[in-house]
């Protein structure tokens, strides 16, 4: 059988790339894909399980610790569900994955980028999406639009999310074949037919 392809949404909090997601997922399955949904952290089981305490645990959390819960995520999801669907030839979309850590641990929390780049590969097993959508949106509206019930990360102030997006940005400059970015201010169906665009691109090569 021929192998599926791994898809993934980056971006920053309330950048609308869980709503891009869906549509993709719908458009791809009226194609007649096999889609599969799933997103980090959680996805299903134990992932979820990792998800709550990332997102609401409200002590102490060392930045390495933090990584390595998003790392741990990162593994069991590659490992239950990527690759066997992957394996079965399903498109599968994944919100959010490696670059998230790179852009919130590395850029935003100030980690060693090199390490977190080992330890990435160490969590999928040496692979990297076949195709990646960066939604850039200004911080100050994509705050706006998370509003005022923030979780943990969300919470991390103006500061914090101004370098997350500034380390997206530097990742599609790195890996321009890999990493799309898309102009995460304009309406969904404008944002949809860019994403659209770039899909009917790759998948045409
Ligand atoms: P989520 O509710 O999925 O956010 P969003 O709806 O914006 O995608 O929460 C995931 C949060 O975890 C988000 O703030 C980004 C953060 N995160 C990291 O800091 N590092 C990571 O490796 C991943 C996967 C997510």
């Amino acid at each position: 059988m021929k192998r599926g392809l791994f898809i993934t949404f980056e971006g920053a909090d309330g950048c609308g790339k869980t709503t891009q997601m869906g549509l993709l997922a719908q458009y791809l399955t009226s194609k007649g894909y096999d889609v599969l949904l799933t997103r980090e952290p959680g996805g299903k089981g134990l992932g979820e399980k990792i998800r709550e305490i990332l997102l609401n645990y409200e002590g102490e959390v060392s930045d390495r610790c933090e990584s390595f819960l998003f790392l741990a995520d990162r593994a069991q999801n590659i490992d239950i569900t990527v690759n066997p669907a992957i394996e079965q030839g399903k498109m599968v979309l994944c919100d959010r994955h490696i670059d998230s850590t790179v852009a919130y641990q590395g850029y935003g929390r100030g980690l060693d980028i090199d390490r977190i780049n080992k330890l990435n590969m160490l969590a999928t097993d040496g692979k990297k999406p076949d195709l990646t959508f960066v939604f850039d949106i200004d911080t100050e509206t994509s705050m706006k639009r998370v509003g005022k019930d923030k979780d943990r990360m969300e919470s991390a102030g103006l500061e914090f999310h101004n370098r997350v997006r500034q380390g997206y940005l530097e990742l599609a400059k790195q890996e321009p074949e890999r990493i799309k970015v898309v102009d995460a201010t304009k309406s969904i169906e404008e944002i949809h037919a860019q994403v659209i665009k770039i899909i009917n691109n790759y998948l045409s090569e």
